[in-house]
């Protein structure tokens, strides 16, 4: 075991856009775990868009990262020492902990990730962790798809919506779904099967949407917030659902965001807008996971990865998640 740790640690909340100066990266000391914990090395850390939210100090779902603390991450690694029954050297955890190579875990933020047969470590922490549950519970539980139905999704080619899109089809709705590339539409048509994709970036979205959802919208899977939304909520059916995933296109925002203009659809249509968060499903995860598992066996299902070398990397790349530049669920391989 190597003598020192590194860790990044949040030094200010950051104003817009993720600058260099908002997150140090120092070595420090590996830390002892106490009676009932264990110390693990970082294998991967996923990079999720909540990062930004987790390093300011808007409202928010959990407390914000205390200045000063390390960065909070969703992280996969192997136990090394153990002062906990049961856990042992060797064992796979993953949960949430820090952005730094070696932690201290304990049981209820932390858990034994697996085996999964064949799925490997990365692709199991990559798809079971966040990603595939929020996609499940989001769309089945709050969307409730029925076949035949028009679900849209957006942030479609990202790790979530690229799950949700291919849920929509295994239940038999026409899934449509919105990219910032005409790469990125192709994948979800091509590779994917969406019936639909609109490049928001250079098509005029509200009547790419009425091409491309003839019957209105059912569900609109709501991942970024802002202009979508509002052309999204005009095209929506009466009962229609919106599940509220994220609000990507306003993590970054430096001036207050207005509401969506297109409100008053909520009322007109009689809409269910609800949001939710994934942890919320915390006890209803093997439910999920054996769906998407099974999903992913039977070869209807594709998750597509995104992985960097290198813990030094982290900020640059979780940059990528707000410029698009991602293709995939991004994710830090780090030991
Ligand atoms: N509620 C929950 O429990 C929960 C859990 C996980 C994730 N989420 C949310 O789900 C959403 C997707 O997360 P993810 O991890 O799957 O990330 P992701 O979709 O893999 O990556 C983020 C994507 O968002 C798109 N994007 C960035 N800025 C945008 C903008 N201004 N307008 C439109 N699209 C923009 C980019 O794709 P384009 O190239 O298409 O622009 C980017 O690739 C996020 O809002 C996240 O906060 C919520």
């Amino acid at each position: 075991m190597p003598e020192s740790n590194r860790v990044w640690r949040l030094r200010k909340r950051p104003v817009g856009a993720i600058g260099d100066d908002v997150l140090s990266f120092a070595p420090e000391p590996i830390p002892e775990p106490a009676v009932g914990q264990f110390l693990f090395r970082l294998n991967y850390l996923s990079l999720d868009p909540t990062n930004r939210i987790w390093m300011s100090d808007m409202d928010q779902y959990m407390p914000p990262v205390a200045l000063g603390d390390a960065m909070r991450g969703v992280v996969c690694g192997t136990v090394v020492k153990s002062n906990h029954a049961d856990f042992a050297p060797g064992d796979v955890v993953s949960g949430l902990g820090v952005w730094a190579d070696y932690q201290i875990g304990a049981p209820g933020m932390l858990n034994k990730l697996g085996p999964f047969g064949n799925v490997s470590v990365a692709d199991a922490f990559g798809l079971f962790a966040v990603v595939g549950p929020t996609a499940y519970f989001g769309l089945l539980d709050l969307g409730v798809p029925k076949a035949g139905e028009t679900v849209v999704v957006s942030a479609a080619a990202g790790a979530v919506g690229s799950i949700v899109g291919q849920i929509a089809k295994i239940k038999g709705c026409r899934a449509v779904g919105l990219a910032g590339s005409a790469a990125k539409c192709q994948w979800l048509v091509n590779d994917l099967g969406f019936d639909a994709a609109i490049n928001y970036k250079t098509e005029d979205v509200a009547s790419a949407l009425k091409r491309a959802c003839p019957k209105g919208v059912d569900i609109y899977f709501d991942n970024v917030g802002g202009d979508i939304l509002d052309a999204c909520l005009k095209q929506m059916n009466l009962q229609g659902r919106i599940p509220t995933c994220g609000l990507i296109s306003q993590y970054n925002a430096k001036d207050i965001v207005p509401g969506p203009i297109n409100y008053p659809m909520i009322l007109m249509q009689r809409l269910k807008v609800q949001g939710f968060i994934v942890l919320d499903y915390a006890n209803r995860y093997p439910e999920a996971i054996a769906a998407l598992a099974g999903w992913l066996q039977q070869g209807k299902l594709k998750f597509r990865m995104d992985m960097y070398e290198g813990l030094e990397n982290a900020v640059i790349t979780l940059r990528k998640l707000y410029t698009g530049e991602n293709t995939g669920k991004l994710m830090i391989h780090v030991a």
